[in-house]
């Protein structure tokens, strides 16, 4: 571990230095299938030919030349963003927070608009929003928010899938937005019944309050569709993405309709290196291979054999409290603690992640082919049921 880094990631005890793929190599020559992705990143897999393409053409060409000027690739990527979500206006920033503060700030223009002094966005338990000011206000999980006071102001918490709880609280006349992950990620893969979103909406559209969706974790095809709200049919005020959407490259983008798109004005927000030239063409390349059929059948077709395969192979195991999923986003709920499956998948040659100190969480490039899903299943199956 170097001195020189500050400890907010904790001890860290391994290295990778290549990656292709679905697999990434440590400097011991060791191969390791990824089940991570980057933590829901690197959704194309590792040096995507097009992406490493679009890198270094754009690279050879133009890095960066600041949002005083037009960036060509900016107004495509938004375009393609808007086609694609039905949403009419982009925002780029550089990482999924930075995506939900301007969100943030649009409810709070919202909330001027409509002269409301004391405004409230509506955010959920258990949620994660990320580990700014503003969004750890946000964030629905004490541990985030802990030793950070005073808090950002404005944020009221309900329990996640209650929509009704939601309404209870747009009774108080000062709620100017609800902002929710349409799958809860970093809160332990919670997957909500299947008109919580509409629920919401009309929620929203009843008390004319905005409905902004967190999707920085659960876009960019994670779930089966390129947004998860088309699981649902309707159309959100203001939604953010990040991770899946630069393969790596750091980008996010705020994305708004109606009333919510034309809040921000020149001279309200803003970022020096968002939406630059390098990270649109990586983004556009990344998205239109994201978005085509091939890739979202596969998304679709590998998420059924990882959820009935995992639920086949820990039939009638005891610590298992849930099995559960969206596209190739799943967590494996277990009765107990179970951070040492880490170390564990690694000795094995597997990458995973432990969330909510309990679930087992799989988040594989979404390229994925059949065995490595079968591979996944067998490695993570027998290291579960080893705990017991
Ligand atoms: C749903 C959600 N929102 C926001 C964030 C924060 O994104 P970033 O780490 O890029 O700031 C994350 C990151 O895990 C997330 O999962």
């Amino acid at each position: 571990m170097s001195q020189h880094l500050m400890n907010n990631y904790g001890e860290r005890s391994h290295s990778l230095n290549r990656g292709e793929g679905c697999y990434l190599f440590d400097d011991t020559g060791q191969t390791y299938l990824d089940a991570l992705s980057g933590i829901a990143v690197c959704g194309l897999g590792h040096c995507h030919p097009q992406v490493t393409q679009a890198i270094t053409q754009q690279a050879q060409t133009l890095l960066h030349t600041s949002n005083l000027f037009n960036i060509e690739k900016q107004q495509k990527l938004a375009q393609a963003l808007c086609d694609i979500s039905g949403m009419e206006k982009a925002f780029f920033s550089n990482s999924g927070a930075e995506a939900n503060e301007a969100a943030i700030k649009i409810s709070r223009l919202y909330a001027r608009k409509k002269d409301i002094a004391n405004p409230v966005v509506i955010v959920t338990e258990g949620s994660f929003h990320g580990r700014t000011m503003a969004t750890l206000s946000a964030t629905g999980n004490p541990k985030v928010r802990q030793g950070f006071a005073p808090l950002v102001e404005g944020f009221k918490h309900v329990p996640y899938n209650d929509a009704a709880a939601v309404a209870e609280q747009c009774q108080q006349g000062n709620v100017v937005a609800v902002l929710v992950e349409p799958v809860q990620g970093e809160g332990g893969v919670r997957v909500p019944d299947a008109d919580y979103l509409s629920q919401l909406r009309q929620v929203c559209d009843q008390h004319d309050c905005l409905l902004m969706l967190d999707e920085i974790q659960t876009g960019n095809a994670r779930t089966g569709r390129y947004f998860a709200f088309q699981h649902s049919d309707i159309r959100p005020d203001v939604l953010t993405t990040a991770k899946g959407l630069g393969n790596g490259v750091p980008i996010g983008a705020c994305l708004a309709s109606g009333v919510a798109a034309e809040l921000l004005q020149a001279g309200t927000h803003g970022s020096t290196y968002g939406g630059n030239p390098l990270v649109c063409a990586t983004a556009l390349a990344t998205v239109t291979e994201l978005r085509t059929d091939r890739l979202l059948d596969n998304v679709n077709a590998r998420s059924q054999q990882l959820l009935e395969g995992l639920k086949q192979s820990l039939k009638g195991c005891e610590g298992v409290k849930d099995i559960r999923g969206k596209g190739l986003m799943v967590g494996i709920e277990l009765n107990q603690s179970c951070t040492q499956l880490v170390e564990q998948a690694w000795q094995k040659g597997l990458i995973i992640n432990v969330t909510a100190g309990n679930t087992v969480r799989l988040l594989p490039p979404l390229i994925i082919n059949e065995a490595q899903i079968e591979q996944i299943i067998s490695t993570v199956s027998e290291l579960v049921r080893g705990l017991q």
